[in-house]
């Protein structure tokens, strides 16, 4: 799609006139987005968010229980349920990440006095007092107005548990495990769709084989029911990166009507990671290293996509991507295994293009979970005991909302280059969707960490009436929020577009994205 210009300029006669720099430019940039040739709609789940048992994302960051002096409702502090719906969190995964394959459901339904503690193994090994369970999970999620996505345990739990607690949500009759959650306080049945098999079984959630996991997960599955009209969407613990045969093995050997998503877990992870420097503390190469690890994304989609497409040519299968995001080294001084990172301007580009690169899949890509909501990895929220602020990936959140289930609309966009050293990548990216208001909208980015650029976007099929913009960007690469300054990073209203003859010329300020939208005649 992008590559249009440069088939074309062949063909295209210039006429002999020197060009002065800033018109050069302009002639060089330029973004076509198809406004009447949408065909697939860019699913809101793929906005979804990921909480683990890990560090303090889930205690402390949304769990401070009933007797806590932050304000509360349930024991889930008022202030982040708040920050959360504003960006209208579609889904939330839980209880893990690695730490699903441990966790057993049974430990955390009971009088929380009563529940038995636990060790957590895998993050920081301290103790899990079970106060937040499943019920407690549920009545997070309907404060959120957000559907759950729990992910239930293979590598240490059993066919039976994983199938009492299908039992135990969603079956509306008189059962052992339905009888139970009554007594436990919920009359009703819960209904559930999203349900992960395991997680990472090639890793932390088993060390299998792709073969094994297959076979086990067309046994697990099979006892996963659906009672009633709860219909669950089944997702199989999937691969990572350039795993690419844990991907065919399991295409190739899960019952198709057992599986309704594949999973995939991508990190952004920092060349200096190694450094164990705070991840506020980078040059322009660590910042360019990200950029361009992000943008292989792309890669990594359309590798695995292509595998299901084999097995999958109708796309019945969806590619969940149920864990990505920024993975820098712990912020010094905090406690080891509590991935907890601070999160920059960096963080926010991480964020964007990984959410355009979805946008740019919506066919198979159904469903993606940022790794992780609070406190943990790149968070969109961070908290301080009672204080909380919102990094700027929550900024991006905010803005980019408006592609929930909005059309995709393709784009051809032409972009100088943004040089480092002997690399260099494109310095704008683009994502367009038409909104159901009949609005569209333009999301670009401009990753050249030094300068301003000037593109000129046409929007074919449809004539620019209105716009109004958003733009997040900031004094530095590493700018960020603290607790004593938590509105350093955050979006602005964007007067860089101007309007003539029904095109858009836009200036776009270094290290800065903007979303843009139209309102057509
Ligand atoms: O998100 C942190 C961890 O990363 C998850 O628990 C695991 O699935 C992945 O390796």
């Amino acid at each position: 799609m992008k590559n249009i210009f440069n088939l074309l300029m062949p063909l295209i006669t210039i006429p002999a006139i020197a060009l002065s720099q800033p018109d050069k430019e302009r002639a060089m940039n330029k973004l076509i987005i198809h406004a009447d040739l949408g065909k697939h709609t860019i699913s809101r789940h793929i906005y979804g968010q990921f909480s683990e048992h890990l560090g303090r994302g889930v205690y402390e960051g949304i769990w401070v229980g009933k007797n806590s002096d932050i304000p509360n409702t349930r024991g889930l502090r008022n202030d982040v349920v708040q920050a959360l719906k504003k960006i209208n969190v579609p889904n939330l995964r839980w209880p893990g990440g690695c730490f699903a394959d441990e966790y057993h459901w049974r430990d955390g339904i009971e009088t929380p006095a009563d529940r038995p503690k636990m060790i957590n193994t895998h993050w920081g090994g301290v103790v899990e007092d079970n106060s937040f369970g499943t019920h407690e999970f549920l009545d997070l999620c309907k404060q959120l107005g957000t559907e759950p996505y729990i992910t239930a345990n293979v590598g240490s739990g059993t066919v039976e548990e994983m199938s009492d607690w299908v039992e135990y949500l969603t079956f509306d009759g008189t059962s052992p495990m339905a009888d139970l959650r009554r007594q436990n306080g919920q009359e009703d049945a819960w209904r559930i769709k999203y349900w992960g098999v395991g997680n990472e079984n090639w890793g932390c959630g088993g060390n299998m084989r792709p073969e094994y996991y297959a076979d086990l997960y067309n046994r697990f599955a099979t006892y996963c029911r659906n009672y009633g009209d709860n219909k669950l969407y089944k997702i199989a613990g999937g691969s990572y990166s350039d795993n690419y045969n844990w991907t065919e093995v399991l295409m190739k050997n899960i019952k198709p009507h057992l599986m309704d998503g594949l999973s995939l877990h991508y990190y952004t992870i920092n060349k200096d990671w190694n450094d164990k420097r705070s991840a506020t503390e980078f040059d322009e190469a660590s910042y360019f290293d990200v950029v361009r690890k992000a943008l292989q994304l792309d890669k990594y989609l359309t590798a695995h996509s292509t595998i299901m497409d084999r097995y999958d040519p109708e796309k019945k299968i969806g590619l969940v991507v149920d864990e990505w995001g920024a993975w820098h080294a712990e912020e010094p001084g905090t406690k080891r295994g509590f991935l907890y990172q601070q999160n920059t301007l960096r963080d926010a580009f991480v964020a964007a293009l990984s959410l355009n690169i979805f946008h740019q899949h919506a066919e198979r890509v159904r469903m993606a979970n940022i790794a992780q909501t609070i406190n943990v990895l790149q968070a969109v929220i961070l908290t301080q005991k009672e204080k909380m602020i919102l990094t700027p990936t929550y900024h991006v959140f905010d803005m980019y909302q408006v592609h929930q289930d909005a059309l995709l609309l393709p784009y051809d966009l032409k972009s100088e280059e943004y040089v480092l050293g002997e690399d260099k990548i494109d310095a704008l990216h683009a994502s367009g969707s038409l909104a159901k208001d009949g609005k569209v909208n333009i999301s670009l980015m401009n990753v050249h960490a030094t300068k301003s650029i000037e593109i000129e976007c046409e929007l074919r099929g449809a004539r620019a009436k209105k716009i109004t913009g958003r733009i997040l960007t900031a004094s530095s690469l590493n700018a960020h929020n603290t607790f004593d300054n938590p509105n350093n990073v955050t979006a602005a209203e964007f007067n860089g577009v101007t309007m003539s003859n029904g095109m858009l010329q836009i200036k776009i300020p270094a290290k800065s994205i903007v979303v843009i939208r139209v309102e057509r005649e």
